[in-house]
């Protein structure tokens, strides 16, 4: 596989030549007036997404180039790579298969395709821990006397789960609450806790490692406050979603559900780490979630560069970031249901592409990772769309909206959509004003996915498009999607600052920190 970085393809030249001689001056008001069909032009259809680009600071030409830039980059080699098992994240020599998690079973002509790499025997395990860990899903669904479904986890570990059981509560089982603790501050946990009882719950400890500290400390208190309250049978209440079995006995937990190591944390909801999902929709629910994204897969696998919608979203992120400058994008999901979905981004693409150097270690002369960050609309034009409208950054917003809603008030969905209508066309079409303070500049650009139904097949779709994104994104700019070096150093310090929390040593700490620790002492 050939993988060129995306500054030493002749496309990045022709595209900075693009930039400084249209691109920075480019009108998306002037480019509609001009271009009749550019909605179609600028619209992509995938499984389950419809995809208006059209508001976007880019002409036919630039995407062309950008289309070279792909090509030249060696993505569609790299994205071969990524589906035929290969150790792409080769900081810790590890293939990346989130995808293989929601494939179909292999068929035999498969079997024979795959038979140089481990994707057939992968398959097999995969299926089976799948089947395993729906049939205990159904089980827990149908066991009345479990109420609670504690998910003790964080970062993948929560984030997947969380967002994905609040997006599909519409299809959640009643009768079943779900509570997610992901923070060591036990805050969280003291206050969920005092709302159950031993007999009731169910904990599952989520770590794909079984030693994240935060993770650890979590449950290790739950199971002294089950113990201390009289609860009986571990076995049926703590069940251990994880890589590590081994560390999951040794915690005295035997009920386990394991995945696999070429399964990012970030990019694990469709494994085991999706047992509180599973739980809640059920296992055809569930089946729905990994066909829903598995349709999104083939799409993205199989789709022409030019109208594949991961590598069109990504090239327009290269786009903004490398030649605009921009630093950063909003996302406004126009669904309640959909609250979590920003954090989840957040870790998806920061934790992915927060690199500053590629792959082979060498210092990157250009941007990386956008800082994502939103709330759902229309709260966020409440609070802060005045920025989008009139500062003095331009951020590219994300507007997911979905056409049906799953409930039945009337009037309320309709001015949801002429809402997030307005605003995607208030960013765009701005209003001249000769005051100052009432004129909105307008040409701010935004990206209008929408969605028929929230249901756990769309739910999965959009959140592969956005894994694959994000693999595109990592891709032109030469850089290990894979690895999450950069959360290391904070987790040492802090093990090494704990036990001066008590004894106040502060030898070797830097002043600041010297200075803070004898504070929280006095
Ligand atoms: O610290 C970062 C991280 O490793 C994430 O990548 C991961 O999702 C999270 O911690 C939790 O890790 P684990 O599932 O091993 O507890």
């Amino acid at each position: 596989m050939t993988r060129i970085r995306c500054d030493r393809t002749p496309a990045w030249s022709a595209l900075q030549t693009a930039f400084n001689t249209h691109g920075r001056s480019f009108d998306a008001r002037t480019a509609f007036a001009a271009e009749p069909g550019r909605f179609e032009a600028f619209s992509q259809s995938a499984p389950h997404i419809f995809a208006d680009l059209s508001k976007n600071l880019i002409d036919a030409a630039t995407q062309q180039l950008l289309f070279d830039l792909a090509r030249q980059s060696g993505v569609e080699a790299h994205r071969a790579a990524l589906f035929a098992g290969a150790a792409i994240n080769n900081t810790e020599q590890r293939a990346v298969m989130h995808w293989l998690l929601r494939n179909p079973p292999l068929a035999p002509v498969d079997t024979a395709q795959v038979a140089t790499n481990n994707i057939a025997s992968e398959s097999g395990k995969v299926h089976a821990k799948l089947d395993a860990m729906l049939a205990y899903a159904q089980t827990v669904r149908a066991d009345a006397a479990i109420t609670d479904v504690v998910n003790i986890g964080i970062g993948g570990s929560d984030l997947g789960p969380q967002m994905a059981v609040l997006a599909l509560d519409a299809f959640a089982l009643p009768g079943k609450r779900f509570h997610f603790v992901s923070n060591v501050d036990g805050h969280e946990l003291a206050a969920v806790l005092q709302r159950l009882k031993p007999e009731s719950t169910l904990f599952l400890i989520a770590s794909k490692t079984f030693t994240t500290i935060e993770t650890m400390t979590n449950a290790q208190s739950a199971k002294a406050w089950f113990d201390a309250q009289g609860g009986t049978d571990i076995g049926r209440h703590f069940a251990a979603l994880t890589t590590n079995v081994a560390a999951a006995n040794a915690f005295g937990i035997s009920s386990t559900f394991g995945f696999w190591d070429w399964v990012g944390g970030r990019y694990s909801v469709w494994s085991a780490i999706g047992l509180p999902l599973a739980i809640a929709i059920g296992a055809d629910g569930f089946r729905e979630f990994l066909a829903g994204a598995h349709a999104m897969d083939e799409h993205f696998r199989s789709a022409p560069l030019e109208q594949n919608l991961p590598v069109r979203l990504a090239l327009l992120d290269v786009w903004y970031r490398n030649f605009h400058g921009f630093t950063s994008r909003s996302i406004a999901p126009y669904h309640s249901a959909l609250r979590r979905l920003p954090a989840y981004l957040q870790q998806l693409e920061m934790e992915s592409n927060g690199k500053r150097v590629d792959a082979q270690g060498e210092t990157l002369p250009y941007g990386t990772s956008p800082v994502l960050w939103g709330e759902p609309g229309t709260n966020g034009q409440h609070a802060y769309f005045q920025m989008l409208h009139q500062g003095t950054d331009v951020v590219p917003v994300e507007f997911v909206a979905v056409k049906k809603p799953k409930h039945s008030l009337p009037a309320h969905h309709d001015l949801l959509l002429a809402n997030v209508l307005a605003q995607a066309q208030a960013l765009m079409v701005g209003k001249a004003d000769a005051g100052g303070h009432k004129h909105f500049p307008g040409n701010r650009p935004s990206t209008f996915l929408l969605l028929d139904e929230l249901t756990p097949a769309s739910l999965g779709a959009l959140i592969a498009l956005q894994e694959h994104r994000v693999f595109v994104s990592g891709s032109l700019w030469g850089i290990n999607s894979f690895d999450q070096w950069g959360v290391e150093l904070g987790k040492v310090l802090a093990k090494e600052i704990a036990p001066r929390l008590a004894s106040g040593d502060a030898r070797g700490l830097d002043g600041s920190t010297a200075g803070l620790l004898a504070r929280l002492r006095a």
